[in-house]
């Protein structure tokens, strides 16, 4: 069974990946970034208050993140394996992700750590663009939809994130470094961590699938 987390710092391309994976693996997708958005789209008391801290960069708090995995992984659809993207991102989240997954007996397989260099993240960050309705990722130089301006998926208008912006992107990097990092060495010591190159897409999706034994 595949349990796998998807780490790496903001713009790496863990979401890229992520769709490319679970479409060739069939398990679910679980991004924390993707489940505060929805909410904040809904206009939930979640996504007003993941709304304050994400807009700015800021890391939501951990009992409110906690919570929301802790929910969604015990959905029946996790039973064949999952993919992490985006959680856990604090010593505090690894440690509760630990004890809610030998609970429900399935215990992570795999850690993928996606190392892209900073000033390729600048760039990718401050030229995504989203679609509004299904949250497909594409760049205004690298990924161009067919349609300017349209999602090539489901038709869609494609939108800029309220923090990606160079601002916020520095607070979301000062986040990774000091509370996401130490979890590189958390997992080595597991045995669980595999790190790989980010820089191109097309060759990274190949190269996890055939780690991941697919
Ligand atoms: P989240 O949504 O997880 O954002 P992130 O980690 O900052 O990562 P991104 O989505 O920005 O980048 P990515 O690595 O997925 O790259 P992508 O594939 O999109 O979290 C957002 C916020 O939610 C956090 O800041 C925090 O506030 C909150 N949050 C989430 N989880 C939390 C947690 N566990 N605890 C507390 N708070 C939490 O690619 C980026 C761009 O590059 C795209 O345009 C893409 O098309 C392009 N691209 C991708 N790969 C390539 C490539 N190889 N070559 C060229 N371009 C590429």
């Amino acid at each position: 069974m595949l349990n796998i987390i998807l780490m790496g710092p903001p713009g790496a391309g863990k979401g890229t990946q992520a769709k490319k994976l679970i479409a060739a693996l069939e398990i679910p997708h679980i991004s924390t970034g993707d489940m505060f958005r929805e909410a904040i789209k809904e206009g939930t008391p979640l996504g007003k208050l993941a709304a304050s801290y994400i807009n700015d960069g800021h890391l939501v708090p951990d009992d409110v993140t906690i919570g929301l995995v802790k929910e969604r992984l015990s959905k029946s659809d996790c039973a064949k394996g999952y993919l992490l993207d985006g959680f856990p991102r604090t010593i505090p989240q690894a440690e509760a992700l630990e004890v809610m997954t030998k609970e429900i007996g399935r215990e992570i397989t795999h850690v993928i750590d996606i190392e892209t260099p900073k000033e390729e993240l600048v760039r990718r960050i401050c030229g995504r663009r989203v679609c509004k309705k299904c949250g497909a990722p594409y760049h205004v130089i690298n990924i161009k939809p067919k349609v300017d301006g349209v999602c090539d998926i489901c038709g869609g208008e494609l939108v800029q994130r309220p923090d990606d912006n160079e601002e916020a992107l520095n607070v979301r990097l000062d986040a990774y470094h000091k509370q996401t990092k130490p979890l590189l060495d958390f997992y080595a010591k597991k045995g669980l961590l595999k790190e790989f190159d980010g820089t191109s897409s097309a060759e990274l999706t190949p190269k996890l699938l055939a780690y991941l034994g697919e």
